[in-house]
């Protein structure tokens, strides 16, 4: 039965399946973070800590599915890849670049993970910049699935709209949150 899992295509829809559901979590997570800083200095406070709570739950959903995507990926024996490839960006037998890029992305979310555990801790310029690499990982994991994914052959294919569909939001959001920023609308002072 273990057999049959290991050697079965389950794990392979699990580890595709949980790809796209951790970028679909790290853009929503991130379309919130950008939300949450939105109304700094307006003194909407109820909207400003509905999408923090929202945006600290949907990043730990994320880090569940990047956990079971990593996780079937290596148990997976398809193809050869090991537990140090998912933190180690170089070094892999298959798919190096697509496989270094996503170890790049899971490594910059540990950070993100590690120092928002140590918020409380840590003064807010470093925390701050440790943070914004989440803009970076979600970068590398677009990336990572369109270089990698079995769903992303030709541009009509689903994955490659989804990842782009992806992109397209993420991107209008930041650009509306560096407008904000250069008119003033975003505190530069902790939340
Ligand atoms: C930021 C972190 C990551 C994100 C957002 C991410 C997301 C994705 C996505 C969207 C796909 C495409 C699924 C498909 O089209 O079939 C994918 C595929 C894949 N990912 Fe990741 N991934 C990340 C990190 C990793 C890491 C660290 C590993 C393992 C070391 C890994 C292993 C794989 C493998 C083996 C596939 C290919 C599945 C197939 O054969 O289609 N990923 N990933």
């Amino acid at each position: 039965m273990i057999e049959d899992l290991v050697q079965g295509p389950v794990l392979w829809f699990l580890n595709r399946g949980s790809g796209f559901a951790v970028l679909a979590l790290l853009t929503l997570s991130t379309l919130l973070g950008i939300a949450s800083t939105a109304g700094r200095g307006s003194g909407n406070t109820t909207r400003r800590f509905a999408s923090q709570a929202l945006h600290r739950n949907v990043s730990l959903l994320a880090v569940v599915f990047l956990a079971i995507h990593v996780t079937t990926a290596v148990v997976d024996d398809y193809v050869d890849i090991r537990w140090w490839h998912v933190i180690s960006p170089v070094g892999a037998s298959y798919q190096p670049l697509w496989l270094g890029l996503g170890a790049l992305g899971f490594d910059l979310i540990a950070a993100v993970v590690a120092t928002s555990l140590l918020r409380a801790r840590m003064s807010h310029r470093p925390w701050r910049l440790v943070h914004l690499t989440s803009y970076a990982a979600w970068a590398l994991g677009i990336a990572h699935g369109l270089g990698i994914g079995t769903d992303m052959d030709g541009t009509g294919a689903l994955g490659v709209r989804f990842t782009v569909g992806c992109a397209v939001v993420v991107c209008a959001a930041a650009a509306v949150r560096i407008l904000a920023a250069r008119r003033g609308q975003v505190a530069k002072e902790p939340a």
